[in-house]
């Protein structure tokens, strides 16, 4: 079932409330793909009935961005979810999720700085005013992000226990296709040759992590990935940069010391492509 309403949203809500069971909210932007649906079948296994919301959010495009021509495809999404067996989708109206004279901001500062910041300057207010519009119409017990967009996750993650938010957060691991390539919406934008270029990015990512947890150091690791970038395509590079996993404190220098995530955002024929993985001390 679908509801477009957030009248016809809490009726549904408060039915499975009265039948005690525990909910979860994967929320999304539509254009769905395996990975997804990955997380789809985590929250299976996390509690009772599971939603799911496609809402393209204007306002964590930036004017110049790409939201008018963001991959909808309705039809193609709710094909895909029929063969789910989700409980039920939230699907609000473009126009009935922000009142025309919104005016309440929700930013995110430490972990919402830097990284991805640097270079969309407003795109993590526009994601926390959604993200806690959506907790708070949906009111789920759990909701479930990708590690994907892991600067994203440690937003949501900062935002939800600052605001004491109900809601158990889980991280989500990044899917990928045969070739490594980090499932995105934005893929289907690549033709053959573009697909080939981006798929090296996982390969220049992975090939540092190794070179860290071997014992390199990082400034010269970091130099020489972004060095392979440029050489692969992937120029136009925004950052190539080891964070604490937790607090996303950069470390620039040195040796790997502790959890760690290394984080990649560069560009390939005009679409930009965001990558990550896990950098461990050995
Ligand atoms: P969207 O890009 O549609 O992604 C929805 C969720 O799927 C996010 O939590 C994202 O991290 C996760 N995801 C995307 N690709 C993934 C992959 N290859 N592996 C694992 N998880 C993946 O992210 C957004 O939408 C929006 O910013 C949103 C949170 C919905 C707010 O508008």
């Amino acid at each position: 079932p679908t509801v477009e309403t957030k009248t016809a949203l809490r009726a549904r809500m408060s039915g499975y409330a009265s039948d005690r069971k525990t909910t979860v909210l994967v929320p999304t932007m539509g254009a769905l793909h395996a990975g997804h649906l990955s997380l789809i079948q985590i929250a299976k296994r996390v509690a009772d009935k599971v939603i799911v919301s496609i809402f393209v959010n204007p306002t964590q495009f930036a004017p110049g961005e790409d939201f008018e021509a963001y991959p909808r495809d309705i039809s193609a999404d709710m094909a895909l979810l029929a063969r789910e067996n989700i409980d039920l989708l939230y699907l609000p109206a473009p126009d009935a999720m922000y009142f025309g004279d919104h005016s309440t901001r929700v930013i995110v500062g430490d972990v919402g700085e830097g990284l991805e910041t640097d270079h969309r300057p407003t795109f993590f207010h526009g994601v926390a005013l959604v993200v806690n519009k959506l907790l708070n119409q949906v009111r789920p017990d759990i909701a479930i992000f990708g590690e994907k967009d892991y600067q994203q996750l440690a937003v949501i993650r900062r935002m939800v226990r600052d605001l004491d938010m109900p809601i158990e957060i889980i991280g989500a691991p990044i899917a990928r296709d045969p070739h490594g390539l980090a499932l995105s919406s934005r893929n289907r934008y690549f033709d053959a040759e573009g697909l080939a270029v981006a798929r090296t990015l996982n390969h220049i990512l992975f090939a540092a992590r190794d070179a860290l947890q071997g014992g390199a150091e990082i400034s010269e690791t970091l130099s020489n990935a972004k060095q392979k970038l440029v050489h692969a395509g992937l120029s136009d590079i925004d950052y190539v940069s080891l964070a604490d996993a937790a607090t996303l404190a950069l470390k620039t220098d040195g040796h790997v010391a502790a959890r760690m995530r290394l984080l990649i955002a560069t560009h390939c024929r005009g679409v930009r492509l965001i990558d990550n993985c896990a950098v461990i001390s050995q």
